[in-house]
């Protein structure tokens, strides 16, 4: 099929069967646009679209986010996970406004060298926020150009990232790229999915080489698995009398970086043992909870946590970390900080005490 072709027949099908609700569509803000592209990169969109409505409320412009703090930026990301994107997202800002006068750049290879964007992102911003001709290559993109071509390298090598932008490219129009990549995105969601593609209902079906020699199964290569190890820590809930628990920020590099989190020992520590200061603060009443299994891409964590009633108030635990004391009639979403999700859902069931029996 000659990219003409597949062009069309792409853009038809959009019409009829493309998804026209998302909320960053048709948006011209290339302010948002970035904001959307970015939460994208490695969220689902049914998970983004709340945080993008509320991201974009509290931070209604470039410089509406330049201004803002940072934790109030990790607070709106909270729960969306890889929070570099949210850090990247604050710095780029603050770049932009110090360094270009708050103005974008347009080109592709100018929106490349900012902060959290790579090459598949800078194409998708180019080509929605400027007309430009922009090319991407995201998750779905990469499912149906693999089917459609039978690429069989092993994904991410360098051999099939090549292969995989040169048909990326190839099929890519000059003119309205902005709508063939919304299109080629929206087939891979709804129709060449996964794990259970409706080939019958694709407007590509007739050239695509896996679909005519019945492997459609067999693409994209599998990524060859990799066993992630297992990490154990305990997360304390620490109550003062007046009923709230402790927060501590966590370094701004790193695992949840900048976000607020319980305190933690590794498995190893006996938490209590690591604070000798709770001890010294008459603990009144404690429990253990059921423990919380969290997946990172490079490791799991199995969180133990452990809830302390204190006597006293302790001065601080750890003398070197921003803390904050957490009042449970405190909604999270009034909260100016970000959390990791565990932590949330563990303040979640603090908030519901009494299912533990405390
Ligand atoms: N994934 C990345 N960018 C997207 C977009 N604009 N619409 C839907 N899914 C996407």
């Amino acid at each position: 099929m000659d990219s003409n072709k597949f062009q069309r027949a792409l853009r038809l099908w959009r019409q009829h069967s493309g998804r026209h609700e998302l909320p960053w569509l048709g948006q011209r803000s290339p302010y948002l646009i970035w904001v959307a592209e970015i939460m994208l990169q490695q969220t689902q969109v049914h998970t983004v679209q709340p945080y993008y409505r509320r991201f974009a409320r509290s931070f209604p412009s470039l410089k509406a986010l330049a201004d803002a703090p940072l934790d109030k930026v990790l607070a709106r990301w909270s729960g969306l996970g890889y929070y570099a994107r949210a850090r990247n997202l604050h710095r780029t800002a603050q770049l932009l406004r110090a360094e270009h006068s708050g103005r974008w750049p347009r080109s592709v290879a100018g929106l490349q060298a900012l902060p959290g964007i790579g090459r598949s992102t800078a194409g998708a911003i180019a080509a929605a926020a400027f007309g430009q001709r922009g090319v991407i290559l995201d998750g779905n993109v990469r499912r149906v150009l693999s089917r459609f071509a039978a690429v069989s390298g092993q994904p991410g090598t360098a051999a099939t990232e090549r292969q995989l932008w040169q048909l990326a490219e190839h099929y890519t129009p000059h003119r309205q790229s902005a709508e063939h990549n919304q299109a080629m995105m929206d087939l891979g969601a709804t129709v060449c999915t996964r794990s259970t593609p409706n080939c019958p209902a694709c407007p590509l079906r007739t050239a695509c080489v896996a679909q005519r020699t019945g492997r459609v199964g067999d693409f994209p290569t599998p990524r060859r698995k990799r066993l992630s190890p297992l990490r154990r820590c305990h997360m304390l809930l620490i109550e003062r009398p007046d009923g709230s628990v402790l927060l501590e920020r966590r370094p701004t590099h790193g695992l949840w970086g900048g976000l607020y989190s319980l305190p933690e020992t590794t498995s190893a520590q006996q938490p209590l043992a690591h604070y000798p200061e709770l001890a010294a603060c008459g603990i009144v009443a404690q429990g253990k909870w059921p423990v919380l299994h969290h997946s990172f891409t490079h490791f799991k964590l199995d969180i133990y946590p452990l809830w302390l009633r204190l006597a006293r108030t302790p001065h601080s635990i750890a003398e070197h970390s921003e803390q904050l004391w957490y009042n449970a009639e405190v909604t999270e979403l009034d909260l100016t900080v970000g959390l990791a999700a565990p932590v949330s859902d563990l303040l979640r069931r603090w908030r519901q005490r009494g299912a533990y029996g405390n």
